[in-house]
């Protein structure tokens, strides 16, 4: 607990340009927590170097993406929103943690097997041990919940069970998180192939919606997707480029699958590509105006940069000093 509240924890990487998908199953539920936790959000770029980056577009991309935090409406006098690698706790933290994380463990993440296929040139220990920075992320500020999309949930598991070893070694030195999903929008799906989740890093631009996508775009991207023979709105398995289209309607417009099942009996498929297209456009136009209006804004940005940096050390430090003392390290001398 901090402040009588308790702790959220989250972050996202600075790579690629953010898609719809992370904000409908993470953002957007960021915003919606932010006032009855205390909260910690991370630009979490120690992770995005697990894959090759430029260092200068990494550098823009992890001040795009806090930016677009506060674009997004989340208050950095209230949130603490920072860079994970001006909070050394971080690295420190995973380096003990790594040390009660087996290989087995780590084998079986699917994500390490995913990105292990995709950059068979760079099968560096970092991607292997990446789960064991994001349970650190979340552990050093003893949060009690963690909302992400499902395709973190695996990573989360693990986390829990790095806690819960470490606890049973050592007494109550972490707060067991939980994940916090979203009802809509927790795995939103590719506009080309609604089989696989719409990614930043997918090859195709038409399969992802991104959040700096303009309205023209966006329309074009929607007016493609992919569906299916079928001509009738349902929301059903056996139809996942609609239902992920209902999906997205959903997280868009707060409406239950059946409304929008109900809003569209007998209308095509062209009339509903446009109606999601326009939802779309709503949400992400206010976003993107705040974005370029924060932008100029370098003074104030710089001013959260530092003053939250300095927060989120102050409760890594302390979660870090116990586990030190917990783990045999010696006393610092003051
Ligand atoms: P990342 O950067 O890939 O994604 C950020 C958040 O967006 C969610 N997300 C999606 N949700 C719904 N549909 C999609 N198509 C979709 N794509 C992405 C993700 O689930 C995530 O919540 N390892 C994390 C970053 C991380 C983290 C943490 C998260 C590092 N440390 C500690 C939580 C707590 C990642 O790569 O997310």
């Amino acid at each position: 607990m901090i402040n009588d509240k308790k702790v959220l924890f989250s972050g996202m990487q600075a790579t690629g340009n953010l898609t719809l998908g992370n904000y409908l199953g993470a953002l957007k539920n960021w915003i919606t927590l932010s006032d009855e936790y205390e909260c910690f959000y991370s630009v979490v770029d120690m992770h995005s170097i697990t894959v090759r980056q430029d260092p200068q577009i990494l550098r823009k991309r992890a001040r795009a993406l806090l930016t677009l935090y506060i674009a997004a409406g989340l208050d950095p006098e209230k949130n603490c929103i920072y860079y994970q690698s001006h909070v050394s706790g971080h690295a420190e933290l995973s380096w003990i943690l790594n040390c009660y994380t087996y290989m087995g463990e780590l084998n079986r993440m699917t994500q390490f097997k995913d990105k292990s296929a995709k950059h068979a040139d760079n099968i560096n220990a970092g991607l292997f041990t990446y789960p064991v920075l994001m349970a650190s992320d979340i552990l050093l500020f003893q949060a009690d919940v963690v909302p992400v999309g499902i395709d973190q949930m695996q990573h989360l598991e693990l986390t829990r069970d790095i806690a819960q070893r470490f606890n049973s070694i050592y007494g109550d030195v972490f707060t067991v998180p939980e994940a916090y999903i979203g009802k809509v929008g927790a795995k939103i799906m590719s506009l080309q192939d609604p089989t696989k989740k719409m990614s930043k890093s997918d090859e195709n631009p038409n399969g992802s919606i991104y959040l700096l996508d303009d309205p023209d775009t966006i329309m074009r991207k929607c007016k493609r997707a992919v569906t299916d023979s079928e001509a009738q709105i349902l929301y059903r398995d056996e139809q996942p480029g609609v239902k992920n289209l209902i999906d997205i309607y959903c997280a868009c417009t707060n409406k239950t699958a059946d409304e929008v099942v109900r809003e569209f009996a007998g209308k095509g498929y062209g009339d509903f590509k446009t109606a999601v297209g326009e939802v779309i456009v709503s949400v992400l136009k206010p976003l993107q105006d705040e974005v370029a209006r924060l932008e100029k804004d370098k003074v104030y940005i710089d001013s959260i940069i530092k003053n939250n940096a300095e927060k989120a050390n102050y409760y890594a430090t302390k979660t870090l000093c116990k586990v030190q003392r917990k783990v045999g390290f010696p006393d610092r001398i003051r």
